[in-house]
């Protein structure tokens, strides 16, 4: 029996759009095994919406690994047991990704290191920010070409906490991209190159009194605030209550906001979120600096 442990992301952190991520402490839990033919995908925990037919993204992950190293597919088992909300902006999608990855690598015995993983996965899912992290951990930066990807990790502070809100509603990431412009002014990409670079400077220096401007975003968030009711004013109200920084998880709706002092902002943000028309829920988490685990019949492999 494999078992494939992948941490929720969050992807862009604000101004590092299609290139930042970062691992948090919410996980898949995913199971699988080599049956005599077929498939059969249970989800024994996790949204009733997941596929369990053929176009579940682990199983078709698991196939597209399999025609590329050029091996007929066995037939397998998939348990799914999924603490990540589907379509909420916490990679729910790379984790299924890198946990069908995970799975071919070991069914198939293909001993493909994690570092050819990453570049896999960057090249199905088309942008690093999610699936670098769900495999690594830590905070990743990335950025790719045609066949190719560079990224550094960072091991960020596990002292620093993210309030992860979570509304009731979901967004599509095709729709969150649509919204997005073809181009941007000058003053726009400046203003976002200089917070990513502070960003990951300041992730690496621990100065995390950068953060309320090195979130900022102007590349997808403005666009993607008509999509999200009181986008804005949770994130200005979270900056009230203490944040030192927060932002649009990935393509949304999931807003984050980075925080030292846990009790007092978790107390005042869920009064502030209770008075919204739309349910919010606040779950604190950390980072996970150690990304996607696989274990085989019980063993620790990596
Ligand atoms: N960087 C991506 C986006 C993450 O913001 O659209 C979601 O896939």
């Amino acid at each position: 029996m494999i078992k494939v442990k992948v941490p929720a992301t969050t992807a862009n952190m604000g101004p590092g759009f299609d290139s930042i991520g970062m691992a948090l402490s919410m996980y898949n839990i995913v199971y699988a095994e080599e049956i005599e033919q077929g498939f059969e995908i249970v989800i024994q925990q996790g949204s009733t919406q997941i596929p369990t037919d053929e176009t579940n993204l682990i199983y078709t992950t698991i196939k597209h690994f399999y025609n590329n190293i050029r091996k007929p597919m066995p037939g397998v088992r998939i348990i799914q047991q999924d603490s990540i909300p589907h379509t909420r902006g916490l990679g729910s999608s790379a984790a299924c990704i890198v946990a069908g990855l995970h799975i071919g690598n070991a069914l198939s015995q293909s001993f493909f290191s994690k570092e050819e993983l990453v570049q896999m996965a960057a090249q199905i899912e088309g942008h690093p920010d999610n699936t670098t992290p769900a495999l690594l951990g830590g905070m990743t930066i990335g950025a790719m070409n045609a066949n190719d990807m560079k990224y550094v990790k960072i091991n960020v502070a596990e002292n620093i906490h993210f309030a992860v809100m979570i509304p009731d509603f979901i967004l599509s990431t095709e729709l969150a991209r649509s919204v997005l412009p073809k181009e941007v002014p000058l003053e726009d990409a400046v203003f976002n190159s200089s917070r990513a670079a502070l960003l990951a400077a300041s992730m690496i220096t621990g100065d995390i009194d950068n953060l309320s401007l090195a979130m900022e975003d102007r590349l997808h968030e403005p666009y993607r605030a008509k999509l999200i009711p009181n986008m804005f004013e949770i994130i200005n109200q979270a900056k009230c209550y203490g944040a030192k920084g927060a932002f649009l998880s990935g393509a949304g709706p999931t807003l984050i906001a980075v925080i030292k002092n846990v009790v007092a902002f978790r107390k005042e943000i869920a009064e502030y979120l209770n008075s919204l028309d739309d349910d919010w829920q606040v779950q604190m988490l950390q980072v996970d600096n150690e990304g996607a685990k696989v274990w085989i019949n019980e063993e620790l492999k990596y």
